[in-house]
């Protein structure tokens, strides 16, 4: 008789955003009437740039000619992209990451839930409190985690690193050693983000007890003040402690069309093994990579043109996030991020739990957000909004927010 992996059985309900999904759903069929604004999960709506779009024309036709034609893509991903990420993420920020120490990929997402595929099961993972919900998941789900209280909201495993207003949405260096500390900057869902010294701080740490940095940059695009890293490779020492993932969803608005990548860098090495080779090893077999026309969509990012038009995506987006900020201030509300992430990160009115202010935004307003606790014991009492809406979507979500 066959056996399932039960750590699968351990996990609580079901995926944050897949619940939310459901219970709008659910609100809309009861109420049919209602026009329901969606600053939820953070998905773009803004359609892709017009550079995007010509690069992909021209590859479908490449596609369609014997003589350009072109069947698996390279493993590790295409030269012209890992090129041109190379340069325009890296080189041109003064931090070494060469071409061949990245790994095209079909998003961020997967290889945020992926690479703890390459680590021992015996190793302690630290993550930020609220945190992403894909990787303390993806651990739970490969059995690294221990087992769930569903008081407390915790796993027994895991060590959580509380980000709150008295640190400034920021963690601290745990008490206990890790061996895998996940962080994103600028941060989902608190908005927070981190200055260089910060940062520096945790490489200093994780090279001194020899954990590694699974280092989140979804958002870097996002960043509007000076002192904020766009890389953890802007960091001295983070070459031999430091993984960074990074997705094209929010600076180009590839949600739909999936592309990412992943930075292991040479110098990466647990003893004697270089994670890079295990990592390509893993990409060789269970290939998780982008196709030939995607690939050439995000080469496109690269482009004059392209770095034009997605500067303006991501002002649009940002004026949102001002709008929503500005809006919710006069409105009497408290809220945190949006500066250097499209994410506002407000307190709850009224010392209501977040899903209880989740049911009332929705049902009193029609505008659905996510609710704090949704990722993590310390999101409690917290909830966020996106600014990927349109700009009249979030300009009626304050209206109606400010009337009730
Ligand atoms: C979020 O809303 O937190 C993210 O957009 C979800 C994701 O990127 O998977």
């Amino acid at each position: 008789m066959y056996k399932i992996n039960d750590n699968y059985l351990k996990l609580p309900g079901s995926y944050l955003f897949s619940t939310i999904g459901r219970k709008v759903a659910a609100y809309s069929a009861e109420h049919p009437e209602k026009n329901i604004i969606r600053l939820g999960i953070g998905d773009v709506t803004q359609p892709l740039a017009p550079a995007i779009i010509d690069a992909m024309h021209k590859a479908v036709d490449e596609m369609g000619r014997a003589e350009t034609f072109r069947g698996y893509a390279p493993d590790l991903g295409y030269e012209f992209l890992r090129n041109a990420i190379s340069e325009g993420d890296y080189q041109s920020r003064g931090a070494d990451i060469k071409a061949d120490e990245i790994f095209v990929s079909d998003g961020a997402k997967c290889d945020s839930g992926n690479i703890q595929e390459i680590f021992s099961l015996d190793n302690r993972i630290a993550v930020c409190d609220p945190v992403y919900p894909v990787y303390v998941d993806t651990n739970a789900m490969a059995g690294r985690t221990g087992t769930y209280d569903p008081k407390t909201e915790m796993w027994s495993d895991v060590i959580y690193m509380p980000c709150l207003k008295e640190n400034g949405f920021a963690p601290e260096l745990p008490k206990e050693t890790p061996d895998m500390i996940y962080l994103c900057f600028p941060n989902n869902p608190t908005g927070s983000a981190v200055t260089k010294d910060q940062l520096q701080t945790w490489v200093d740490y994780a090279n001194r007890v020899g954990a590694v940095i699974i280092y989140d940059a979804a958002y870097e695009a996002y960043i509007s003040e000076e002192n904020v890293p766009h890389t953890i490779y802007e960091c001295e020492g983070a070459r031999t402690c430091a993984i960074e993932l990074k997705s094209f969803s929010k600076n180009a608005g590839f949600t739909g069309v999936r592309l990412g990548y992943t930075v292991i860098p040479r110098d990466l090495k647990c003893g004697d093994v270089s994670l890079h080779a295990l990592w390509a090893r893993r990409h060789g077999t269970k290939y998780n990579g982008a196709p030939y026309i995607i690939q050439r969509a995000g080469e496109a990012v690269y482009s004059e043109e392209g770095k034009i038009q997605l500067k303006e995506q991501v002002a649009y987006y940002m004026k949102n996030a001002r709008t929503i900020c500005e809006g919710l201030k006069e409105a009497g509300y408290t809220v945190f991020g949006g500066v250097n992430a499209p994410y506002i990160w407000l307190k709850t009115p009224d010392k209501m739990t977040s899903w209880e202010f989740f049911d009332y935004l929705l049902g009193a307003a029609g505008v659905v957000g996510t609710p704090g606790s949704g990722f993590g014991p310390s999101g409690e009492g917290y909830f966020r909004l996106t600014a990927f809406g349109s700009y009249e979507n979030t300009l009626a979500a304050l209206e109606r927010i400010k009337q009730i």
